[in-house]
């Protein structure tokens, strides 16, 4: 392959005269540069080659899936989410991920899957009971807490203090926010080791395990099954037949608290801000469960039957994809369509701009959940709420499960009315939802 191409370049100086817009949603920004530039740009900063800002849905496949090989992730992943959470499915690399994942995906398998499905709608039920007809709300946290207590419900069912829950909570959105200030903030990061706030952070990782080891030790010595996560994780051997040692177990659990939850509530709540805006899909999404049998059908058939819901998740998940954006680095040079890619180059794919690409989708910026009426198949090519690839969210089904029963469950008791004008956004190391204030009317 010829290697000509110059891939285009945003003078540091564009990027200074904004850096205040960007700092709080640097959006805009990129969108304005890939409709000057294309589908590929780089901005010289901070990395050695800078960073390149691609939004083109072939060299993402090229990237994730076709060479996945010489591509690694960047270091926010790799190291600094693993002094809080550990060296795990989502911040491994090489041989060991490769073990862990290939150890982890059963459990994770649509058929374990079932074994939960209906301790989720418990939790998600009992969650639901803050919300009061003609309440008016913000839903964000009421979700947040949502699915962390999913998450945290499906591992330990309901072997685990209320109060070590709260704490794990808290530790984990905690030790997420100081994630954040440190990437935003990174010339701060001596005053961060000197004022020894970081080390109040990773004491409360250091506390989140130790309650994490006594609850598996429990568990371990109790000798009762409860066929939940937590169980099938002890369950699950690698090709040697041993299991995980019991500090990996923890990092996987850690993992699964961080990757499982901010994004499903920002999901849920983006979902639930969209309903509110177009209360048709509410109707539809009410008739169609209605139609599906109540409780005396088996709710994994429920949940598969119903369509429309999945649909309306879809299309908030392009709108609104929670992991807006995927970086790799490359281990080698790399070539892509004429372009050439030093060794060591950061590589940024908006999943956003994806999914809101023109060349790609019929009226981008519209909700129209119909365009998912054949399922995401069709769309794989340009579509990535949850990646792809061998890394592809290994949490993907566990998420649509407990989404379609949290939005069912709440769209047949209410009718959902939006009390703000449009959907505002911060984006963090996840899309997150600003305002989303709902008045809630009984059905
Ligand atoms: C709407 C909800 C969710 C979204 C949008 C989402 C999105 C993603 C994405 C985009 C990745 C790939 C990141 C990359 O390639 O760099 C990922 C990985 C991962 N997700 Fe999810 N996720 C969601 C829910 C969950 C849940 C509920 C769990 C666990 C219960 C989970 C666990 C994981 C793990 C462990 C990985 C790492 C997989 C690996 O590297 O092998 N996620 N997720």
């Amino acid at each position: 392959m010829s290697v000509n191409k110059q891939i285009p370049e945003v003078p540091l100086i564009d990027f200074i005269k904004h850096s205040l817009e960007i700092l709080k949603n640097p959006l805009p920004f990129h969108n304005r540069n890939f409709i000057k530039h294309g589908d590929i740009f780089r901005l010289k900063i901070g990395f050695k080659h800078g960073v390149f800002f691609c939004r083109d849905t072939e060299f993402a496949q090229y990237v994730l899936q076709k060479n996945q090989r010489n591509y690694v992730k960047s270091k926010i992943q790799t190291e600094d989410l693993v002094k809080y959470v550990g060296e795990g499915l989502l911040t491994s690399e090489g041989e060991k991920w490769k073990k862990q994942r290939k150890m982890m995906q059963p459990a994770f398998h649509k058929s374990q899957l079932e074994n939960l499905i209906n301790g989720m709608r418990e939790t998600i039920i009992a969650q639901f009971a803050v919300i009061k007809p003609n309440g008016t709300l913000d839903v964000f946290p009421v979700l947040n807490d949502l699915a962390f207590q999913t998450v945290v419900k499906s591992l330990f069912t309901k072997a685990a203090k209320i109060e070590d829950m709260e704490r794990l909570q808290f530790i984990t959105e905690a030790n997420q926010k100081m994630l954040v200030k440190e990437l935003r903030q990174p010339y701060l990061g001596w005053w961060f080791n000197l004022s020894g706030t970081l080390d109040k952070y990773l004491n409360l990782a250091q506390e989140a395990r130790t309650i994490l080891k006594d609850i598996v030790e429990v568990r371990k010595s109790s000798g009762k099954r409860y066929d939940d996560l937590l169980d099938m994780l002890l369950d699950t051997t690698y090709d040697d037949g041993g299991g995980m040692t019991e500090e990996q177990l923890i990092d996987e659990i850690l993992i699964i608290f961080t990757a499982g939850h901010e994004t499903t509530s920002n999901a849920l709540t983006f979902t639930c801000q969209l309903l509110a805006k177009h209360p048709e899909w509410q109707d539809k999404i009410y008739h169609e469960w209605s139609t599906l049998g109540g409780d005396n059908v088996d709710l994994m058939t429920r949940i598969s039957a119903s369509k429309v819901c999945q649909q309306v998740l879809e299309e908030s998940m392009r709108l609104y994809p929670p992991a807006y954006f995927i970086d790799r680095v490359n281990i080698t040079d790399d070539e892509f369509n004429g372009l050439h890619v030093e060794a060591g180059s950061n590589l940024l794919f908006s999943v956003y701009e994806m999914h809101r690409h023109p060349d790609l989708w019929q009226q981008p910026d519209r909700f129209m959940p119909e365009r998912f009426d054949e399922g995401s198949r069709p769309f794989s090519s340009q579509y990535f709420p949850f990646g792809a690839g061998p890394r592809k969210c290994i949490g993907n089904n566990f998420a649509m499960f407990e989404m379609i029963i949290a939005v069912t469950e709440l769209v047949s008791k209410f009718k959902i009315i939006a009390e703000f004008e449009t959907i505002e956004i911060t984006p963090l190391i996840t899309l997150k939802p600003k305002n989303a204030i709902l008045r809630f009317e009984k059905r």
